[in-house]
């Protein structure tokens, strides 16, 4: 059976150019950067050229003293860990209802601390309500020390407005972390001039290594370690660096960026098709935040009348890989807090699964998934019907 991999949101397949990057760089080792000799210093020089490569593709220059600067960590979990946690320790953290796990979590544990967390909302097509920020900051009684907003939702694609946030945060005097790992590789990007305090991103969304990603920070944004060691990265991220890692985020992001516009149109184009394909054959399904600007692969759909989790296993069974939402370590999924914070409708929020199509996708497959996911609706929702 061929199978279909539709999960791009979740992690992408890794460019055979960056693994053969990589591949090199592990088979030309050792790569302690930190250490004094000679094999040391080639490591340095490595992981120091592909940092500044990685800033110009973001648009930022990395080797001015006391410039901006790019810590490499493990991922995006450990980047958004360390910027909540890190940037600022006092005062209240303002986010948006709809950021990942990996934020939610941690201003959980902040808050449990003492912290305050005031919450943006989101408009039904889960849109942040960025009109309420000036408001939200203004009526502070403790003060906002940190604001916190995703450049794009991982379950609907909904391109956030990170331009208007980092406005009224400038205008406030507050830092603006923006954890933008779905849009990173994606979408355009110039940091230098962005009004973005600190950003994160992660190299496995980009066909790039999982287990290495970014946090940027601004001139002058100083950032606390999560843990102490070495002096590596300034004491702010100790720990051998992980040079072939890096290096492959390089060549992923290099290559994400110089093929960004045939990569968006590709993308574009089978996610149009996979939506517009469904919908001939069932008219009522509803695609989430699409009167939105979207991620160029995204697509979070609601099959009315079935249950998101059996569709899920139904699809898997006949080789067509997507999401259901955050899975929980059961397998089962608690009920999206995105679509939750979106008011959609029970129906909505318990049959909504999530599709990704990426540059390696390809219109049979599309044409496979279409007939498959139809076939599964079709069975499942006749079966949803018969038992009620
Ligand atoms: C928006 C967002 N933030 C953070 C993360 C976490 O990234 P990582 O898997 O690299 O820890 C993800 C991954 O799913 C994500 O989609």
């Amino acid at each position: 059976m061929t199978k279909v991999y539709l999960d791009n949101n979740a992690t992408t397949a890794i460019d055979p150019r960056v693994a053969n990057v990589m591949l090199d760089q592990f088979l030309d080792g050792p790569n302690n950067a930190s250490s004094q000799h000679a094999f040391g210093r080639r490591s340095r020089a490595r992981l120091d050229g592909a940092i500044e490569a990685i800033g110009s593709y973001l648009g930022t220059q990395l080797d001015q003293p006391d410039g901006a600067r790019l810590i490499i960590t493990s991922g995006g979990t450990e980047s958004n860990y360390q910027a909540l946690t890190g940037l600022t320790d006092h005062g209240t953290l303002v986010l948006s209802r709809i950021e990942h796990p990996s934020v939610l979590a941690t201003a959980k544990w902040l808050e449990q601390q003492g912290r305050v967390i005031r919450w943006l909302e989101v408009d039904q097509n889960g849109l942040v309500r960025v009109d309420q920020l000036e408001t939200l900051i203004s009526s502070d009684g403790h003060g906002t020390a940190l604001v916190s907003l995703m450049a794009a939702n991982n379950e609907t694609g909904v391109i956030q407005p990170i331009s208007q946030a980092a406005e009224i945060c400038q205008k406030k005097g507050i830092p603006l972390h923006v954890d933008a790992t779905q849009t990173v590789g994606k979408l355009p990007l110039n940091l230098s001039d962005s009004g973005i305090s600190a950003l994160t991103f992660t190299a496995h969304k980009f066909h790039g290594p999982a287990g290495v990603g970014g946090l940027w920070l601004a001139p002058n944004i100083k950032v606390e370690p999560v843990f102490h060691g070495g002096e590596q990265q300034l004491e702010t991220r100790p720990g051998t660096e992980p040079v072939a890692l890096v290096i492959g985020m390089a060549e992923a992001l290099k290559l994400a960026v110089n093929e960004m516009a045939s990569t968006t149109e590709h993308c574009e184009t089978l996610r149009d098709r996979l939506e517009n394909g469904l919908i001939e054959r069932h008219s009522d399904l509803v695609v989430q935040g699409n009167v939105h600007d979207r991620l160029p692969g995204t697509s979070a759909i609601s099959f009315l009348e079935t249950d998101r989790q059996s569709m899920l296993m139904a699809l898997d069974m006949v080789g067509i890989a997507c999401s259901s939402g955050s899975a929980c370590s059961s397998g089962s999924s608690p009920p999206s807090h995105v679509l939750t914070a979106m008011k959609r409708p029970e129906s909505e929020i318990e049959s909504t699964l999530r599709f990704g199509v990426s540059k390696f996708s390809t219109i049979e497959e599309i044409d496979k998934a279409i007939d498959s996911i139809s076939n599964v609706y079709n069975r499942l929702r006749n079966k949803t019907c018969v038992d009620n």
